[in-house]
Parts: C-alpha cells; sequence; structure tokens
C-alpha cells in the first residue's frame, strides 16, 4: 500500500516530535503493510510556514536514518497545503511542493466549516496549471458533507479527493463515515490515505479500511496512489467508485456495529 497522506516527518507539526518517532511511525507502517509513504506535514500560513526546501530537506534526512535503521519504507516528499490565497504566488515562484515533487499532485485541505468564495478560483487556476488539486479529508468539511453534489462538481472540473481509512472505519463518528463511504462507492474520492499523526489508530485504520474495501482496496490504497507517487494520468476506471454494479451490497457498508469486514460486501 501507499500513503499519499501522512505526517511522519519529526518536529514539523503536530505529527512526531523526534526523529526516533518518526522511526516507530515508520516501522508500524511497514507492519500494516505499507511500502510508501508521502510525507505532508501542514503548510498554514502563520502556522506551519514550512518550505519546499525545509520539507526536502527533512524528508532526506529521514530516509537516510530509514536505511540506517533497516526500515523497508520509502518516505517521499509532499505537502499538506491549507488552501489560502498564497497557493498561486508559491506556484509561480516554483515553491509549491507537489506529492512526490513531480509537479503533478497537490493535497489541498479546505476549511473545516465552510468553503470561502475564493478557494474555487484558486483550484482552477492550479488545474490551468497542470497541478491537479487533490482535497484531503472532504468528509471532514462541514459544507461537503452537506451538499455531496458540490463535490460531485468538483469531481467533474477535474478535482480529486482522497478520504481518511479512519473515517471508513468509524474512527470519526458516523457522520464522517457515512460521507465518506459516499465519495468512495460513488467515485467522488479517488484515494483512501491514513492523514496518521504517529503509530496512532489512523495508521492502522489504513489496513481495516483494506478489508472493508475488497476488490476496490488495491484502486484506491495502491494503483491511484501510485499514479499520484509516478506523477502520472490516473485510469480513467479510477473514477467508477467502488462498483456500482453491486450497488445493492454496498448499502451493508452503511450499516453501524456489523463487527466484521465488509469484504464480502462489495
Ligand atoms: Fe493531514
Amino acid at each position: 500500500m501507499i500513503d499519499i497522506h501522512a505526517h511522519i516527518l519529526p518536529g514539523l507539526d503536530d505529527g512526531p516530535e523526534t526523529p526516533e518517532d518518526s522511526l516507530e511511525m515508520a516501522w508500524a507502517y511497514v507492519k500494516a503493510g505499507y511500502t510508501t509513504v508521502v510525507a505532508t506535514p501542514h503548510v498554514i500560513p502563520g502556522v506551519y510556514d514550512h518550505t519546499r526546501a525545509a520539507i526536502l530537506r527533512s524528508v532526506r534526512r529521514l530516509q537516510e536514518r530509514l536505511q540506517a535503521a533497516g526500515i523497508p519504507l520509502t518516505v517521499l516528499p509532499g505537502a499538506e497545503y491549507h488552501v489560502s490565497d498564497r497557493l498561486l504566488p508559491l506556484l509561480r515562484a516554483g515553491e509549491l511542493l507537489t506529492l512526490n515533487d513531480t509537479g503533478k499532485y497537490l493535497l489541498v485541505e479546505l476549511p473545516f466549516y465552510q468553503i470561502p468564495e475564493y478557494v474555487s478560483q484558486v483550484l482552477f487556476e492550479l488545474l490551468l496549471a497542470g497541478v491537479t488539486p487533490i482535497i484531503a479529508h472532504p468528509e471532514r468539511n462541514d459544507f461537503l458533507a452537506r451538499d455531496p453534489a458540490a463535490l460531485a462538481e468538483m469531481r467533474a472540473r477535474g478535482i480529486l479527493a482522497q478520504v481518511t481509512a479512519g473515517a471508513l472505519t468509524g474512527l470519526f463518528g458516523s457522520a464522517a463515515k457515512r460521507v465518506a463511504a459516499a465519495c468512495v462507492r460513488e467515485g467522488t474520492a479517488q484515494f483512501v490515505a491514513t492523514d496518521a499523526h504517529g503509530p496512532d489508530a489512523r495508521l492502522e485504520a489504513g489496513a481495516e479500511a483494506a478489508a472493508l474495501l475488497g476488490a476496490s482496496a488495491k484502486a484506491f490504497l495502491h494503483t491511484n496512489p501510485a499514479a499520484v507517487v509516478e506523477g502520472t494520468a490516473m485510469d480513467p476506471a479510477a473514477f467508477a467508485g467502488a462498483s456500482s454494479s453491486r450497488r445493492n451490497r454496498l448499502a451493508v457498508f452503511h450499516k453501524e456495529g456489523k463487527g466484521k469486514s465488509f469484504a464480502s460486501d462489495f
């Protein structure tokens, strides 16, 4: 599996504090079945003002430590950008750090409670510049949760989305679970990532979500993330959703407290 949303770099945000903490997290990733993780520290104006150079340097150091410790995990550079009017100037200055620095896909976090008007213009300008925005955890945005059509509209414009594995497993409550499952089912999300901040429940949810997704897991946790890491175009089949032909059985996915793998329900 490949994780395209992970707070694994030490001391940069609210993820691991020390390099040792990062190594512990890396081991947890290996045990959970991950081979590759894109490090996506928060970049929030005035809160976490990390430069592209600082993130690249931190990734390089962590990768050296992983090799020295014999931990078979590849860590690649990236960032989780809080959407702001600073993104376009950063892009023009060559300062924006896309996922694995390919210049193709950018992980963008929207505000939790609303979507300011300038946001659609920023996303549109990114698309025009050849950078595909990937909306981080749309299930945690109040506006998108209440209006699924808005996400479908974004998808129609070429904007992608990543749901959090823990949302699918119910870690963030039933409302987030319902929205995340709908994103997966309808194909408005193309990625399932952990958004882990340590060797925590969010990280463990990656493997649990894979079990829930069954046959669809490969697309959400490997094939589509691999296209992002390689900076290649996504397979159009990736946008079909978990399975329209098995829609009836997908309904089971929404039932709470079944206490079993949903793999057979997909
Ligand atoms: Fe995050």
